[in-house]
C-alpha cells in the first residue's frame, strides 16, 4: 500500500459557514455541498498532502487524463444522526474495500485504509451540523478518485487526486419506481468494468435511461449483454424479486456492482428466516410470475434510496403492474435498515460506526 509518513491531515477551516443559506426542507439530491472537502494527491508513487479545506473550485489543466480517458472511480455512502445528536456511518469498511477494488480495475493506486477512516471522521466532525436528524435525512458522502496527470497519451496517469465531498440529502425517491427491462442496450459485459464504480459506467447509462424516461419510466433494469435474457441490476440499485414468499436476486459477477445495501438485505432476510435464492433470474420467469400473480414485489436496494419499491415494469412494450402488498418485504427491509442506520435498533452485525 502506498502510504507515506505525511499522513497527518492538514486542516484549513472556513471562516463563515454557509449552512444558513441552505433550505434543508427543500433539498435537491446532490446539489448543495457542505463547508469542507478532503483532498489527497498521489505524486511520485505515494499518497501525500492530505488536506481538509473549504469546499470550492479547483484548478485542473484541460490535459488532465481524467477528462480524456475517464480514469475515475467513486463511492456513495451516508452519515446519519440519531435523536441524541450522535453521527453514524453504515458499513464504511465496505465502501473503502469497494473503491479500492474499483481503483484496481482502472489501474488507479489503492487508497490507505487508515487515512480514509481518519479523513472521513475528521471532515464529518467538522461538518457535523450538516447532518440533520430525522428519518430520511442524511449527509451523502462522495469519495472519488480522478487521474490528474497532464497529457493526452492513452496510458494510466501517474498522478491522482482522492477527494471527499459531502452533500446534505433528504429521502431520495418520492413514490414508487417504474422500470423498463433492457432489451437492446447493455450496462456491462463479461470481463468489463460493471463491478467497478467507474464514472464511465454511469455516463453510458444516461442515454438509454433518457429513452426510458421519455416513455414514463424512471429506471432501466439491465440484463445480461449476451442474450438480454437474465435480469441483473438497475442504474444505481441492485434488484430483488419476491415470488410468492421467496426472495430472489442475481448473484454478483463482474458485470454487477456488489451493493452494500444488497448484502445487508441478504443478511436481514437470512436473519428473518425468509426463503432466499441468489441465482440468475430469467426475464421469462418474472413475466410468467407477473401474469399468474405469484410476483408479489420487485424492489431496488442502494445507499441513495435504501429500498425502492417497483410498481411496474415494461418488457417488450407491455407494462406489468405489481400490486401493493400488505406485508411488504420492501417496507420491512427499509425500516429494518433505517432503524440500524439511525440507531433505533440493536446493531447485531456491527454495521454501525460512530463518528
Ligand atoms: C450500479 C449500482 N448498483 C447498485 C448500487 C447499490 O449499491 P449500494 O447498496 O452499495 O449503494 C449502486 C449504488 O451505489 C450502483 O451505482
Amino acid at each position: 500500500m502506498n502510504i507515506t509518513s505525511q499522513n497527518v491531515i492538514n486542516v484549513q477551516k472556513i471562516n463563515t459557514s454557509k449552512i444558513t443559506d441552505v433550505d434543508f426542507n427543500n433539498l435537491v439530491f446532490g446539489r448543495e455541498f457542505s463547508d469542507h472537502m478532503f483532498e489527497c494527491d498521489f505524486i511520485d508513487g505515494a499518497w501525500q498532502n492530505p488536506t481538509i479545506k473549504p469546499y470550492g473550485p479547483m484548478l485542473i489543466e484541460p490535459a488532465a487524463k481524467v477528462f480524456h480517458y475517464g480514469q475515475a472511480v467513486f463511492e456513495g455512502m451516508k452519515a446519519y444522526k440519531d435523536q441524541a445528536g450522535e453521527v453514524f456511518l453504515f458499513r464504511p469498511d465496505q465502501n473503502l474495500e469497494r473503491i479500492n477494488k474499483s481503483s484496481k480495475r482502472l489501474a488507479i493506486p489503492e487508497f490507505p485504509a487508515e487515512l480514509f477512516q481518519e479523513a472521513l471522521h475528521t471532515i464529518l466532525n467538522m461538518d457535523r451540523d450538516w447532518v440533520k436528524p430525522g428519518l430520511g435525512n442524511s449527509l451523502y458522502i462522495r469519495p472519488f478518485v480522478i487521474a490528474t496527470q497532464n497529457g493526452v497519451s492513452a496510458s494510466p496517469s501517474d498522478r491522482y487526486k482522492f477527494m471527499i465531498i459531502l452533500s446534505p440529502a433528504q429521502a431520495y425517491y418520492t413514490g414508487d419506481v417504474k422500470v423498463v427491462i433492457a432489451e437492446k442496450f447493455s450496462r456491462a459485459a463479461d470481463g468489463g468494468v460493471g463491478a467497478a464504480k467507474a464514472a464511465g459506467n454511469y455516463a453510458a447509462q444516461f442515454y438509454p435511461t433518457n429513452l426510458a424516461k421519455e416513455k414514463g419510466y424512471q429506471q432501466v433494469i439491465w440484463t445480461d449483454a449476451n442474450d438480454h435474457k437474465y435480469l441483473e441490476e438497475a442504474g444505481t440499485m441492485n434488484v430483488f424479486f419476491r415470488i410468492n414468499d421467496t426472495l430472489v436476486t442475481a448473484p454478483n459477477n463482474d458485470r454487477i456492482l456488489d451493493g452494500i445495501t444488497r448484502k445487508s438485505v441478504i443478511q436481514l432476510a437470512k436473519d428473518a428466516g425468509i426463503n432466499l435464492e441468489v441465482r440468475r433470474v430469467l426475464i421469462d420467469e418474472i413475466v410468467t410470475a407477473a401474469k399468474d400473480g405469484t410476483l408479489k414485489e420487485i424492489f431496488g436496494s442502494g445507499t441513495a434510496a435504501v429500498i425502492s419499491p417497483v410498481s411496474a415494469f415494461n418488457y417488450q412494450d407491455t407494462e406489468y403492474a405489481i400490486q401493493k402488498q400488505e406485508d411488504s418485504y420492501a417496507t420491512r427491509f427499509k425500516s429494518a435498515l433505517m432503524d440500524i442506520q439511525y440507531n433505533n435498533a440493536p446493531d447485531l452485525h456491527g454495521w454501525r460506526v460512530k463518528v
